[in-house]
């Protein structure tokens, strides 16, 4: 190829660079609330998770920046929304998740079953259930007291009531019997959905949303009985109403979620896609089943250049959403021990640990938040060097896999240490930049306060400069170039 001939081609790849990037500031200035609109459709709402994108976000960007047959990313998928809205475009969803409750929930929510078959399971589980419950009553009580470890045993019964402790273990002996594993995944999800919830569910936690749990001091069973604590409804103290919850039957929670989950299935399963293949591009790509699968982030297990677009977003730089201390209250019920779960929790990007933690030499602007926020607090700052230099590997991670000429969309909250912002969106930016992305657009977003599990009060000091930001998230547009 002549040297003439080469600069054509680069004057070209220019040009579509210039196109593409064009694009992405024209999307990303456009408003990204998506308030009014509606979150719900399709299987989107299976099961409740912190800082869940609206659906609208990632279809944005899917519908404007891939075609049908494309691949779409999110290595760090949480529930799946970008993966489900894909896979409703017709796009080939891939998507990763070191957490194992995200990857129960992304892969049941698009996982094609038959509705009318469903709607009879769940119908025996809960028959059989509460029979077993009743008249096998005494054989539940000693398998509960030999199913645990220690540790798990402690935090079951700190934090559920003894008949709920029955009913769940009831429910969920009779869903591991069932011998297809997606109908087993499916129904496991829905028990998991009744526990996990803004108000705690069945737990006796009153809040799994934003804050350390606390537990209920008064508990009232679903008759009415206190189990519980004593009738303090003579108190007229606010508090003290705040401190009681009343239970609800897992019974009749399991009938009701189930059966909306089963209305909420994506596709029948009589019309269920052909498994991905490799190679397979080119012919009629309709439905293609999402890849989906344990994975860090940092090392994801797909080869480069193979991307068509990322849309993702990983967790807050001040580890404002602890994501374990609320999936551990389902994750029990699932067979998984509180002790793992601890050890995992160190994995998370965000997390706390940083001893024998490697280090990346970090950019200018980026070292001086770090160093700033070192000198108020020096565990703090390791803890956001921490986050910058794994979010370093993750975007390092996110070039790698992607084709030239297309883009990545990166959604952050803000994130406040020792009254100093984290300057989450700048600092990413840049360290984009060292990388070799363009940065064309950083958009911004407000949270709504009344849809979200979110880190901060739902009541905030609205005078509060920093609670004001954390309900703010910014949408980092980076590109590839060609
Ligand atoms: C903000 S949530 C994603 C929410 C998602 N956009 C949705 O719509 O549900 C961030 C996710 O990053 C995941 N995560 C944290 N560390 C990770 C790592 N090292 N590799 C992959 N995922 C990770 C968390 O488990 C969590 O699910």
């Amino acid at each position: 190829m002549g040297i003439y001939q080469r600069k054509l081609f680069s004057a070209d790849a220019e040009r579509e660079d210039q196109a593409v990037c064009e694009k992405m500031v024209d999307l990303l200035s456009r408003d990204l609330d998506f308030h009014s609109e509606k979150g719900s459709y399709a299987s989107h709402n299976f099961h409740a998770f912190p800082a869940k994108f609206p659906p609208q976000l990632p279809h944005r960007f899917i519908d404007a920046l891939t075609h049908p047959g494309d691949t779409v990313l999110d290595p760090m998928m949480g529930s799946g929304t970008t993966v489900l809205e894909a896979f409703l475009l017709g796009r080939y969803g891939l998507g990763f998740d070191i957490d194992p409750l995200a990857l129960l929930l992304a892969k049941t929510k698009v996982t094609p079953l038959d509705s009318r078959y469903l709607m009879q399971v769940v119908k025996e589980i809960v028959e059989r259930a509460r029979r077993a419950a009743n008249e096998e009553r005494v054989e539940l009580e000693n398998r509960l007291a030999t199913l645990w470890t220690p540790k798990t045993q402690d935090f079951v019964e700190y934090w559920f009531a003894h008949d709920t402790q029955i009913d769940l273990l009831a429910l969920i002996s009779e869903i591991e019997q069932i011998a297809d594993k997606e109908v087993e995944a499916f129904f496991k999800l829905a028990l998991s959905a009744i526990i996990i919830t803004k108000s705690g569910g069945l737990s006796l936690a009153l809040d799994l949303a934003h804050t350390r749990p606390h537990r209920a001091k008064v508990v009232m069973d679903p008759a009415g009985q206190i189990v519980v604590g004593r009738d303090l409804s003579s108190n007229s103290f606010r508090r003290v109403k705040l401190l009681t919850k009343r239970l609800h039957s897992p019974f009749e929670e399991f009938e009701k979620r189930a059966q909306q989950n089963i209305r909420g299935l994506p596709i029948k399963s009589s019309a269920r896609p052909q498994p991905y293949l490799t190679g397979l591009f080119g012919h009629e790509p309709d439905r293609i089943l999402p890849g989906i699968a344990l994975a860090h982030a940092q090392a994801l297990p797909i080869t480069g250049n193979s991307v068509d677009l990322i849309v993702t977003s990983p967790p807050y730089a001040s580890n404002a959403i602890d994501y374990m201390r609320a999936h551990k209250f389902s994750l029990v019920w699932l067979g998984y021990k509180i002790d793992d779960l601890g050890e995992k929790r160190k994995e998370y990007i965000g997390g706390e640990s940083t001893t024998r933690f490697v280090f990346e030499p970090l950019p200018e602007h980026t070292e001086a938040v770090v160093v700033d926020i070192t000198k108020r607090d020096k565990r703090k700052g390791r803890v956001l060097h921490r986050y910058y230099s794994e979010m370093m590997r993750t975007l390092r991670e996110m070039y790698r896999v992607l084709k030239p000429g297309k883009a990545a969309i990166v959604v952050v909250g803000s994130s406040v240490m020792r009254e100093r912002d984290t300057e989450t969106q700048i600092c990413l930016a840049e360290i984009g930049q060292t990388i070799g992305f363009q940065v064309p657009h950083i958009g911004i977003r407000k949270l709504d306060r009344n849809r979200r599990m979110m880190p901060a009060g739902t009541h905030p000091d609205l005078d509060s400069r920093i609670q004001q930001r954390m309900h703010e998230e910014h949408i980092i547009g980076f590109y590839k170039p060609s």
